[in-house]
């Protein structure tokens, strides 16, 4: 399995690459959809899937070209098959399906959280398993420790809010435009950190569960607390501190928490991976705290950690190296638990 064409359309995003055995990764391109649910302040499922549906083929098509290759140089095709929204991974799974039907390639469906999880590999800095994964994303927060692809066991997760839907629920609430997370970060660069000091929730009791959705409510207290009879200055002033306050709240507890993890696996590596995991904030704390326990933490370059079709066709080549496939007829998962997914005999 030399070459893969790797297809994401489990959300908002419609992410596609081709992914090279020897030569890594040959190209990659994501149309975000934001523009399109602005106005609603969240995504909307069927307008998703409809852009999916209008962008994919000329998608892939100015993506082969990139890449240097055509149809009959793909080896095979990877697409999202879950978790996400029923109607978008649909739209993925049949046009991959149907591309390697045509092209007479094996086809394989990606979980999207394991193509987050092996995000990584696709940088020069890689780790080697096995190691302890921090997913963050606009629908998980899971601590996973990885001992090969798809041997995985669940350390803890969120019990209530993932760390990105807690972003972008705090930056609406901040007025701040969708999707939040990103701008709530760069909102929290301007805020005073010795203003507020909000909770770490679940620190003080043993555990590596994780529960974000009491932040935001404080958030929204201190907010009505702090806001009455300020003129405009003062409350953007607010808005920053609290953004700030947010941000390291949760940046701590993610912190605490993969601290207590590796001192459990007795891991010195810690994978950062999904949505949350661009923030420039929570990459630099958790590279100190690392560095100085003489381990590492590994990260994808910003573009790759939120939603792309690398991971998925990087996840999909190790799949099908290792000769899974499946058969025309296809499923997907708009809900899928990872740690159920056949384990490799490869690391
Ligand atoms: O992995 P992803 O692109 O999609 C899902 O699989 O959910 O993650 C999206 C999440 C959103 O909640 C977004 O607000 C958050 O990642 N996010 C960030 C940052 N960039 C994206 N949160 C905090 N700081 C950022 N810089
Ligand atoms: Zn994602």
């Amino acid at each position: 399995m030399t070459r893969v064409l790797g297809i994401e359309t489990s959300c908002d995003e419609t992410g596609v690459a081709v992914y090279d055995g020897e030569r890594g990764l040959l190209a990659h391109a994501v149309y975000s959809q934001v523009a399109l649910h602005a106005d609603y302040g969240g995504v909307v499922p069927e307008l998703a899937s409809r852009d999916h549906v209008r962008k994919l083929a000329p998608m892939v098509a100015e993506l082969l070209d990139r890449a240097g290759v055509g149809g009959r140089d793909i080896g095979g095709v990877a697409y999202t098959a879950g978790p996400g929204l029923a109607g978008a991974l649909l739209v993925g799974a049949a046009f991959g399906r149907s591309l390697a039907w045509g092209w007479g390639v094996p086809a394989v469906g990606v979980h999207h959280m394991e193509g987050h999880l092996l995000a990584p590999m696709l940088e020069e800095a890689r780790p080697d398993f096995p190691f302890v994964a921090l997913l963050v994303s606009g629908g998980h927060t899971q601590l996973v420790q990885v001992e090969g692809v798809g041997r995985y066991g669940l350390l803890g997760e969120s019990v209530d809010d993932a760390a990105g839907e807690a972003f972008d629920k705090t930056a609406k609430l901040l007025g701040l435009e969708y999707p939040g997370g990103p701008a709530l970060a760069r909102l929290a660069e301007q805020g005073d950190p010795a203003r507020f000091r909000f909770p770490r929730p679940m620190t003080d009791r043993p555990g590596l569960d994780f529960s974000f959705s009491g932040l935001k409510t404080f958030a929204l207290t201190t907010w009505q607390k702090e806001s009455r009879g300020l003129d405009e200055q003062a409350r953007a002033r607010l808005r920053a501190d609290i953004a700030r306050a947010f941000e390291d709240a949760v940046v701590d507890t993610l912190l605490i928490k993969c601290r207590r993890a590796l001192e459990k696996t007795g891991g010195r590596s810690l994978v950062l991976a999904g949505g949350v995991s661009a923030n420039r904030r929570l990459r630099q704390a958790m590279t100190e705290m690392l560095a100085g326990q003489g381990g590492r933490a590994y990260y994808p370059r910003p573009e790759l950690c939120t939603d792309n079709g690398a991971m998925i066709a990087y996840a999909g080549w190790q799949r099908l190296r290792a000769g899974q496939c499946e058969p025309a007829a296809f499923d997907i998962h708009p809900r899928w638990d990872m740690t159920a997914l056949p384990g490799l005999e490869i690391s």
